[in-house]
């Protein structure tokens, strides 16, 4: 198989919005009329359905995870592909004409199944500062900040270049999070609106 074919096996896997599809199939609607609009848990959390949000934070993580596990196994030396293709799959879904998520739980999987050991580095960072701060857009783009910088510290180079794009377009896909940030207006986790 072709060195494509991992990308296409990563985006095909990492579009699935799952958050989109459990929300609708559990009758709460459009998830993307909701709160911030955002197709991640934060904002399936905000439907008041905590385990639909749950499943759809451990399904995007799965996903990213898969694409690299699948990619490992079928096209070896191809696994980063797979993993840029499962992340930009998750961000920008042709099913959903290209608007889609901001990447925070698919890279959590990616970077595990690149490295496990900075696949937990990424989930102490995002969980610690969840838990202190609760502002999600923060502990996400933390957690993806870690990533490369933790590759650096761990030796692994190799993976450096890539994960350092895929923090680069969470902080972009973040923007608007961000102008609320500094309008000191960017809500809690839990909070109703977004
Ligand atoms: O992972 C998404 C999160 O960081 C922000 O989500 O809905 O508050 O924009 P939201």
């Amino acid at each position: 198989m072709p060195p494509l074919a991992a990308l296409l096996i990563g985006y095909l896997l990492g579009s699935i919005p799952f958050g989109v599809i459990l929300t609708r199939v559990a009758g709460a609607g459009d998830l993307r009329q909701i709160g911030s609009g955002n197709i991640g848990a934060t904002n399936v959390l905000r439907t008041g359905r905590k385990g639909l949000a749950a499943a759809t934070l451990l399904l995007d993580l799965l996903k990213g995870w898969a694409a690299v596990v699948i990619a490992t196994a079928l096209l070896p030396d191809n696994e980063q592909l797979a993993a840029a293709g499962a992340f930009i799959g998750h961000c920008y879904p042709l099913w959903l004409r290209f608007k889609g998520g901001k990447g925070v739980a698919t890279l959590m999987g990616i970077v595990l199944a690149l490295h496990s050991p900075l696949g937990m580095v990424y989930a102490l960072v995002w969980l610690g500062l969840l838990a202190t701060l609760r502002i999600s857009s923060v502990a996400g783009m933390a957690a993806a900040a870690s990533a490369p910088v933790g590759a650096a510290v761990l030796g692994r180079f190799d993976l450096v270049p890539l994960l350092m794009a895929l923090a680069l377009i969470v902080v972009w896909k973040h923007r608007e999070n961000i102008g609320r940030l500094l309008d000191g207006e960017e809500p809690q986790v839990g909070a109703k609106r977004g």
